[in-house]
């Protein structure tokens, strides 16, 4: 957890922010800014124009949003709802990409409208639909023959009948290299097969077409040394929980602590899937304990007697389970908060928020070092207006 977190957390800020039983997610918009330049820096060298786009579905909270659009070079979009929200927003269509296996024909159009600057496509039918829409800036999504994405992309055959009726030219290739699995490696031979494909049918490509990357860098990127090769071609990045997961954190109360099954010690929490989509397991390390800490009374529990928990959330459904191992104090009980740390990525937007209709998270941004208070209350759908109740 970085300094300003920390610092807010432990000071009176806690009294506003655990006012009452309900959950929340704190962002540091510093946070965010360094890591846009930190990725910036580490990418820069792949070639002159790099280019950085956040992919939105990551976190959409507008306090992030407005932060991060000043910062990077587009929005990368997934649906239909994301786009009318950048337009309500007033965000230009030039800085926006469109990708994600399901888009429907009013999305678009809705690109068409808004102008926006490419369109990847994902399947042959897709393809006739955006022609149809009069999408002109298309890519191509290539497909990936590999566990992580199994659903995404176009074969190469499909591709080459696309650009065999077609008369356009493509702005280049997109891949998505799976959820925290990017190494330089693997980017190198996904732009060397995007190569290939692009040399074969040279006149079915713009002469200064990209690659479009959806790297899959992990929610910890400080241990990637700065590219260690040039590409040929401009490359644009979109990046999601490398630009926002270590900004935010997530904080939930303790409602019962007990002993269940196989010696388990089981912690539920007023919390979990309904606030976040992407439980706290890393791919990467998925028997780490992502540095989950527990306060009383707005102090942290001293870190004797650590015992290994399973933080499961308040649904009543069996997957709904934070994380299986999380050490703390043994002396953790009822009232208690357990504060997630990486938490800015893949929550409230990415969750099951209505299910049972348990409560849902209050959401802050640090800003300057205050804290501001930005819940979006359309979230609150058992909420009725005071004339209403019974
Ligand atoms: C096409 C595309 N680009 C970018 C992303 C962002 O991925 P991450 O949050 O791992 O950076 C995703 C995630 O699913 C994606 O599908």
């Amino acid at each position: 957890m970085n300094n300003l977190l920390l610092t807010t957390l432990s000071g009176l800020n806690w009294r506003d922010l655990a006012e009452n039983d309900e959950a929340f997610f704190v962002y540091d918009l510093e946070q965010v800014a360094a890591n846009v330049t930190g990725l910036r820096s580490i990418l820069s060298g792949l070639h002159s124009d790099v280019r950085l786009f956040f992919s939105l579905k990551s976190n959409p909270h507008l306090p992030l949003v407005r932060a991060l659009f000043d910062l990077v070079d587009g929005l990368d979009i997934s649906s239909h709802a994301e786009l009318e929200y950048c337009r309500s927003l007033g965000l230009p269509g030039h800085r926006i990409s469109m990708s994600g296996p399901g888009k429907t024909d009013a999305s678009l159009r809705c690109a068409v409208d808004m102008g926006v600057s490419v369109v990847h496509i994902d399947s042959l039918e897709e393809f006739a639909s955006a022609l149809k829409a009069g999408c002109q800036r298309l890519s191509v999504r290539m497909h990936q023959d590999d566990l992580f994405s199994p659903k995404l992309g176009v074969n190469r055959g499909d591709q080459l009948s696309m650009v065999s009726r077609w008369d356009g030219r493509l702005r280049g290739l997109h891949a998505y290299l799976g959820r925290e699995t990017f190494s330089w490696d693997r980017l190198r031979k996904t732009c060397d097969h995007m190569a290939a494909w692009m040399e074969h049918s040279p006149a079915s490509y713009m002469e200064d077409a990209r690659y479009f990357i959806g790297p899959g860098l992990g929610v910890d990127f400080s241990h990637l040394e700065p590219a260690p090769y040039q590409l040929d071609r401009p490359i644009d990045f979109e990046v999601g929980r490398a630009m926002v997961a270590n900004a935010g954190l997530y904080a939930a109360q303790v409602l019962s602590v007990k002993n269940t099954g196989r010696g388990l010690r089981q912690v539920i929490v007023n919390g979990g899937l309904q606030h976040l989509g992407s439980p706290f397991v890393s791919l990467n390390s998925p028997q780490g304990t992502s540095g989950v800490m527990a306060f009383r009374n707005g102090q942290p529990l001293e870190a004797q007697g650590i015992h290994e928990f399973v933080v499961a959330g308040s649904l009543c459904l069996g997957h709904d389970i934070l994380h299986p191992r999380v050490a703390v104090s043994s002396r953790l009980r009822r009232g208690d908060w357990l504060v997630f740390p990486k938490a800015g990525a893949y929550g409230v937007t990415a969750g099951v928020p209505y299910f049972i209709g348990q409560d849902l998270p209050r959401e802050f941004v640090l800003q300057n070092g205050k804290l501001i208070e930005t819940t979006h209350k359309n979230f609150k759908l058992y909420q009725c207006d005071a004339g209403e109740k019974r």
